[in-house]
């Protein structure tokens, strides 16, 4: 029996979009809601109680929408809260750190991986964890980027002093002979055509958007929850922050018109 219920997905802002333009590469016909937390961002620097606290309060949103499935579209969220979520929740409930890891474990082949993201993201170390549960032997080094979620909510995708500051952060990094680097900030694939010119051509980059969609594709049908004969979805976008802002940076990312609600959360 499919399911006409939408999939519900957030993020602390405007980075989850990454992982809906490929839920609309791979789930075309499902209804989605999105609710990017614009206002309270960055949730990547803040306590983790605090970031756990905020993840609830919108899972909790998604589900008084009826939503038929969570996806976590945000790394340090998931690190904190995903397997609460999955508790806690009548319904299934993805992150993204098990598909990005995932996806780089098939893509290295020199065991050298390297991981990047938010500064809770790094200190959970979440992506080592669920990597060596797989493959022990993987060298896995991780460095936290707490400026550049800043410059993909501005939209400060190219400038020179966006270069910079990848070149910044990604210094530590260049002597480890990685092959694969973990994109693991859903903000970061924003930020890919720099983020690849300075790691060098040499270097997979990885998002886990592409994976987590197949995972939410394959959990669906496996549960019968698919829709189907959907020629016209619904796709319904909150953000907490500046709805105009965010519209823009929508548009330009997926490729299409969006219509923006404001919401407004209750914990500051
Ligand atoms: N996009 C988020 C992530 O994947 C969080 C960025 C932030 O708010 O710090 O980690």
């Amino acid at each position: 029996m499919a399911s006409e219920k939408p999939i519900g997905l957030f993020d602390s802002g405007v980075g989850g979009l990454t992982v809906v333009r490929e839920m609309f590469r791979q789930l075309p016909q499902e209804n989605l809601i999105y609710v990017g937390d614009s206002a309270r961002c960055p949730y990547g620097s803040r306590p983790v109680e605090q970031v756990r606290q905020f993840s609830f309060e919108i899972m909790d949103f998604l589900v008084e929408q009826d939503v038929k499935m969570i996806v976590i579209a945000c790394n340090t969220a998931t690190a904190v809260s995903l397997t609460e979520a999955r508790v806690r929740y009548p319904v299934p409930v993805l992150g993204v750190i098990t598909p990005g890891s995932r996806a780089a474990i098939s893509a290295t082949r020199t065991e050298r991986i390297g991981v990047i993201g938010t500064e809770v993201t790094v200190s959970s170390g979440s992506y080592a964890r669920e990597m060596h549960r797989i493959n022990p032997r993987l060298q896995v080094v991780s460095q936290a980027c707490p400026p550049f979620v800043k410059l993909v909510e501005d939209g400060d995708l190219d400038s020179q002093e966006t270069e910079r500051i990848v070149r910044d952060y990604l210094a530590p990094l260049q002597h480890e002979m990685l092959d694969t680097l973990i994109l693991g900030c859903t903000h970061y694939p924003l930020l890919q055509p720099v983020i690849q010119k300075v790691a060098g051509s040499k270097v997979q980059l990885i998002s886990s958007a592409e994976e987590t969609a197949r995972e939410a594709s394959f959990i669906l049908a496996e549960k019968d929850l698919l829709q189907t004969d959907n020629p016209a979805p619904v796709h319904r976008f909150y953000t907490t922050g500046d709805a105009a802002h965010f519209t823009d940076v929508a548009e330009r990312w997926l490729e299409r018109k969006v219509e923006v609600r404001s919401l407004s959360l209750g914990i500051k």
